[in-house]
């Protein structure tokens, strides 16, 4: 029986921080769907073991802060495939917890430039790709914390409400081109940054209780739900869908 194409069929699909928790997760139903997978991490020894199981997957090495490794490590992606179809910009890391008096300028910059520089090295790269394909996809991992207030994390929130703007800015100039550009923004998901924000918390078994009641709906968002609704604003299903931030939240920010 000759099997049924995926919703991504041949496309080639980035996924920065996709070796573990969401950007993995997004990883593996977008390789379910027929795409061509590179996860780019920091973490090569986790990034690569992924990319051995998934079909069709390659790991490259990336820091996200730096521009020169996010636009080398997607030029090597165009100079082995001659395409780049869907950009996620997933890596990120929560930071230190304390209000934004005590927040130190090393947290600060850590934050910034991993959840907000990194999202506009990877645009800025893959867009004159995109541009001379006349397509393509760009997905944003923001966070509920760019829409709503957060307490102790001043750069997280910052960075994430910037990446929302970003988002909008960017889906705007593009739309005329054909390249359509999204932002996720779930609440808590249980991967190792939330394990690490819990730990970090002044009683992190309080805390923990209330990451499970922490949306209207019972449970935590889980990463195969983010995966779904990436999948959805990645594929041709929302082909007239751009600048959003879709929460994936339980009903958290009503
Ligand atoms: N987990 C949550 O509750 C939650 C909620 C809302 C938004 N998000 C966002 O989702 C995204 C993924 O988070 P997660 O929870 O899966 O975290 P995670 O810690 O499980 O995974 C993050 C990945 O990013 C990689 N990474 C970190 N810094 C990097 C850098 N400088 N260069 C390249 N790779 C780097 C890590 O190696 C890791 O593989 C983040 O942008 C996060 O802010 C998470």
């Amino acid at each position: 029986m000759i099997p049924m194409p995926g919703k991504l069929n041949q496309q080639v699909a980035v996924i920065t921080g996709g070796a573990s928790g969401i950007g993995a997760g997004i990883a593996r139903r977008f390789a379910q769907e027929g795409a061509r997978i590179v996860i780019a991490d920091r973490d090569r020894a986790t990034g690569e073991q992924l990319a051995t199981k998934l079909s069709s997957s390659s790991f490259v090495e990336m820091d996200v802060t730096q521009a020169e490794s996010v636009a080398q490590g997607i030029q090597s992606v165009i100079d082995r495939y001659g395409q780049v179809d869907i950009l996620v910009n997933n890596a990120g890391i929560d930071g230190e917890q304390a209000p934004t008096a005590d927040c130190s300028l090393e947290n600060w910059n850590a934050v910034r430039s991993t959840n907000l520089d990194g999202v506009f090295y990877g645009m800025k790269t893959a867009l004159k790709t995109m541009e001379l394909q006349g397509s393509g996809v760009i997905l944003n991992l923001a966070s509920v914390c760019g829409i709503r207030g957060v307490r102790k994390l001043p750069a997280y929130a910052a960075a994430k409400a910037g990446v929302i703007h970003l988002t909008k800015a960017t889906a705007l100039e593009y739309a005329p081109k054909g390249i359509r550009v999204n932002a996720l923004c779930p609440s808590v998901v249980h991967t190792s940054l939330l394990e690490h924000f819990i730990t970090h918390c002044e009683d992190p078994e309080a805390t923990r209780q209330r990451m499970d009641n922490f949306n209207p709906m019972p449970g935590m968002v889980t990463v195969e739900a983010v995966a779904s609704a990436a999948l959805f604003l990645c594929s041709d299903e929302a082909q007239f869908i751009t600048g959003v931030d879709l929460p994936i939240d339980g009903g958290y920010t009503i």
